[in-house]
């Protein structure tokens, strides 16, 4: 073990755990497989294939994280609440990056600092549901958990979990994986061709003027520091992007997570960033327990329900030497309840860790009915949320770190309000999520300037400057 590898250690070597000593705990949120030889086959199978992600990928995005914690980068994690079999297509995956890397750099170019560039995507296929069954018109069957588990569609044969499903995720996560690679480090992501990445069907939009301003503004800049330097800046050429899921299927998870030559430890290279959801973070329960063991960073959400002394218990078991870019903790709270239910938690957070990572998602907390009875959530609440965030931790002598969104780069109508104030009735237009409303091309930016001009304005600095 090199020196290196002594500091990012998180389980002591004379621990219990293993790869599959999760299956000795509670395990919530799995799919019952009827068969489970053919779950046994399929398992073997993926813990043959080649891993998704490599070990040294996810040591550099621990050590970014631990600069984010420490107020020097600035995490933005985001992409569609579940990402389907269906959706991995050229044009998806190009969309859902381009939004991505023009929110970074409007980031970037107002933060003044890098930001980490985290996708909820390459796995991102498998969701916790309220209830195990669905029920219509007297029929019962098994609830949709994702295309990684079963079908969508209410027929029997869709809903039956499929253990093949495990590996054909694997395989469009390997090929999602591998395009955006190829992407970033093909050019794409080069800030001299910025029109590579720009969305053609919102010409129009008001945020779309305003973030072609600051892209003249980088491109100026740009062409003065390479005249000074008489050549061309080549690390602007390329980004690098990270992967993130939730660790929901831990057969998944288990069938991923290896040692490999010359590291300590075991890693899950299913993704680099796994992370623990709200419904799963019993501290006596499967998921805490497989997550403890890996070391990859690992996330974990935290809801109005969770309190101070289960907090505390969490980070002293996933983080007991309190390692730096272990830790993020993803409060999604709802504009309404983040004032009376962070501070406590950030005051416990403090209590038992130098080294957290907090980041705001605004979405999970601000979903509801709209008046036809689809999900959708208020573009005001989300901004609202994330400015209180930023508010809070600054009054706590804490720092918001990041941001975890749900968005996508197609041109739907989920969340209502924005620039474009979409209402109820314009959700009819182009509602396509077949799980949580995500926010559209002009709302995540719009957001991404929200969150300059606040955390500009916390820190005393002029929108202009
Ligand atoms: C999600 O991120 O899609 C999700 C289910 O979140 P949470 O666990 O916060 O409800
Ligand atoms: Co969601």
């Amino acid at each position: 073990m090199n020196s290196k590898d002594t500091q990012l250690a998180s389980v002591p070597t004379d621990d219990t755990w293993t790869p599959e000593s999760w299956q000795d705990f509670p395990a919530a949120q799995q799919a019952e497989y009827p068969d489970e030889v053919a779950l046994e086959r399929s398992l073997k199978q993926l813990q043959e294939l080649p891993p998704l992600v490599t070990s040294w990928e996810i040591t550099s995005l621990r050590q970014q994280m631990a600069e984010c914690a420490a107020g020097k980068r600035f995490l933005l994690q985001g992409g569609d609440c579940a990402e389907s079999f269906d959706d991995c297509n050229s044009t998806v995956i190009t969309n859902r990056l381009k939004v991505l890397l023009q929110m970074s750099m409007l980031l970037v170019h107002g933060l003044k600092m890098p930001v980490v560039r985290v996708g909820r995507f390459a796995g991102q296929y498998a969701k916790p549901r309220s209830s195990s069954e669905e029920t219509r018109d007297g029929v019962t069957l098994p609830s949709y958990r994702g295309d990684i588990v079963n079908g969508p569609d209410f027929t029997p044969e869709a809903r039956i979990p499929d253990p093949e499903r495990l590996l054909r995720g694997h395989s469009r996560s390997a090929m999602t994986i591998n395009f955006v690679r190829s992407l970033v480090d093909g050019g794409f992501a080069d800030l001299h061709h910025p029109e590579y990445w720009d969305l053609s069907w919102v010409d129009h939009s008001s945020e779309a003027k305003e973030y072609r301003e600051m892209l003249g503004q980088i491109s100026d800049s740009l062409s003065f520091l390479e005249t000074l330097a008489g050549r061309r800046v080549g690390a602007l050429q390329r980004v690098e992007f990270f992967t993130s899921h939730e660790a929901l299927h831990l057969h998944y998870e288990q069938g991923q997570t290896r040692q490999v030559p010359r590291r300590w430890g075991w890693w899950n290279l299913s993704t680099h960033l796994p992370w623990i959801g709200m419904r799963t973070a019993a501290l006596d329960g499967a998921h805490v327990e497989f997550c403890r063991g890996i070391r990859n960073p690992i996330g974990i959400k935290i809801g109005p329900g969770m309190t101070a002394e289960w907090l505390t218990e969490l980070i002293k078991t996933l983080n007991p030497d309190d390692q730096p870019g272990r830790l993020m903790l993803i409060h999604r709270m709802g504009a309404g309840k983040i004032a009376e239910h962070l501070p406590y938690l950030i005051e416990a957070g403090q209590k038992a860790s130098k080294t957290l990572l907090w980041t705001c998602d605004p979405m999970h907390g601000n979903t509801e009915n709209a008046s036809s009875g689809v999900k959708t959530r208020r573009f005001e609440n989300i901004h609202s949320e994330v400015s209180q965030a930023f508010e809070i931790h600054q009054a706590c002598g804490s720092r918001l770190g990041g941001i975890h969104l749900e968005l996508t780069g197609e041109d739907v109508t989920e969340c209502t309000g924005g620039a474009r104030d979409l209402t109820d009735e314009d959700l009819k237009r182009a509602y396509r999520s077949t799980v949580d409303p995500r926010l559209n091309y002009e709302q995540s930016l719009e957001l991404a300037m929200a969150i300059v001009r606040k955390k500009r304005g916390l820190s005393g600095a002029s929108i202009n400057q």
